[in-house]
């Protein structure tokens, strides 16, 4: 019988022909200034002209503030929304959609030079030590005023350029995330302490978003499924009034991931998340999309014969750009989940896959 992934799917208005998605995966080639690099225009393009369901982004910072990394792209500025049109409009010229992911990185700031707007590292809690060594400081109710109102802004300017929809990100670790995950939220106040105030304030901003975009236009949610320690077991019952909410919210889609992946890619495991999801499919009705492990056509219809609508990938993306090319092929990822293309690999090596040729051209080590 001919795998259900081959067949078209929908989230909210927007039809996919296929539920296969390339999942937010950052860029390795982008200018430091957030833009995008002729380079991305053109792995995007490959990407939708290999006919793969829809494409979702690199993360997209909402302000100069909100960025994780120096080889960001952001979606902050006119011209980094310009450059990232130029990706759109390949993205469309090749038949394909595109869905931009929108973070805020709290206290997930990796860049060396602890780079911060105004000094202050915000995150749910003060006193932590975020990875580039700053202490954070605990976001006030004016901070939250102005967080949900950049994601507004950019979730309003997506929809104006042409984008197919939004993908707001509450997962690994970024700064929706931190309010959910109890490990990173110690807050007494209405924003801590239970599922539903660590929830209200990403709910609060899906709510935004859903307001200013209108009922019609696809907005998504990526979240993680699973937390870190003791925290985790309650954590599988929070997710589930998690997802609830964000279907009473209004999104399309929940894109269901886990604050982990990094560590699972070489085990073999399937697919990461499966248990989880199945939980979670049972709780909600919107359409669910899973992330993390996807390689095999015979994975890939465990997990759509559970019930869950569409299944994501980034690395195997990363391996082959017309990866579901190899799926219809019969052929599965050779992906060996080493995650060696975290980083700027390819300007380093001239590659981003340790399995890529290196190209002409580029240094060689
Ligand atoms: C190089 C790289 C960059 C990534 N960038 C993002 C990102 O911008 N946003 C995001 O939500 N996840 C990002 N991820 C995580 C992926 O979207 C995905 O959740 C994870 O890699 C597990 O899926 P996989 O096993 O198919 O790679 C990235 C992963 C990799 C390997
Ligand atoms: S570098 Fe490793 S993890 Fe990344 S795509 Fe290549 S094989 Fe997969």
């Amino acid at each position: 019988m001919a795998s259900k992934l081959f067949t078209a799917g929908q989230i909210g208005s927007l039809t996919l022909p296929n539920r296969l998605i390339r999942s937010a995966t950052q860029d390795p080639f982008g200018h430091r200034d957030g833009t995008c690099d002729e380079k991305q225009v053109a792995l995007y393009r490959e990407i939708a002209e290999s006919g793969v369901g829809a494409i979702i982004t690199a993360y997209s910072y909402i302000s100069p503030e909100a960025r994780s990394t120096g080889i960001q792209v952001g979606f902050a500025t006119p011209e980094q929304r310009a450059s990232q049109k130029e990706v759109l409009e390949a993205v469309h010229a090749a038949g394909g959609r595109l869905i931009l992911q929108l973070m805020h990185a709290g206290m997930n700031v990796f860049m060396p030079e602890k780079r911060v707007e105004g000094g202050k590292l915000l995150a749910p809690s003060g006193g932590m030590t975020a990875p580039n060594e700053m202490t954070t400081t605990e976001i006030t109710a004016a901070d939250m005023d102005k967080i949900a109102a950049d994601f507004v802004d950019a979730a309003k300017a997506a929809k104006e350029m042409g984008f197919d929809g939004v993908q707001l990100h509450c997962a690994h670790g970024y700064l929706l995330s931190q309010f959910l995950d109890p490990n990173s939220n110690h807050r007494e106040d209405e924003f801590g302490g239970s599922a539903e105030n660590r929830f209200r304030f990403p709910g609060r901003c899906l709510a935004a978003i859903r307001e200013a975009v209108g009922k019609d236009y696809p907005v998504l949610v990526k979240i993680n499924t699973n937390c870190a320690g003791e925290a985790d077991g309650q954590y599988a019952e929070d997710i589930l009034y998690y997802c609830r909410q964000i279907e009473a919210l209004g999104a399309d889609a929940i894109e269901l991931s886990g604050y982990n992946w990094l560590g699972q890619g070489k085990k073999k495991v399937p697919t990461f998340y499966l248990e989880r999801s199945k939980a979670i499919r049972a709780a909600v009705g919107l359409p669910l999309i899973l992330v993390g492990g996807v390689r095999t056509l015979e994975g890939i219809d465990e997990v759509l014969s559970a019930g869950i609508d569409f299944v994501s990938a980034s690395r195997p993306f990363i391996c082959q750009p017309d990866f579901i090319k190899h799926l219809e092929a019969g052929e599965e990822s050779p992906c060996i989940g080493c995650t060696k293309c975290l980083g700027n690999i390819w300007s380093k090596e001239g590659r981003r896959c340790v399995k890529h040729e290196i190209p002409e051209g580029f240094p060689k080590e």
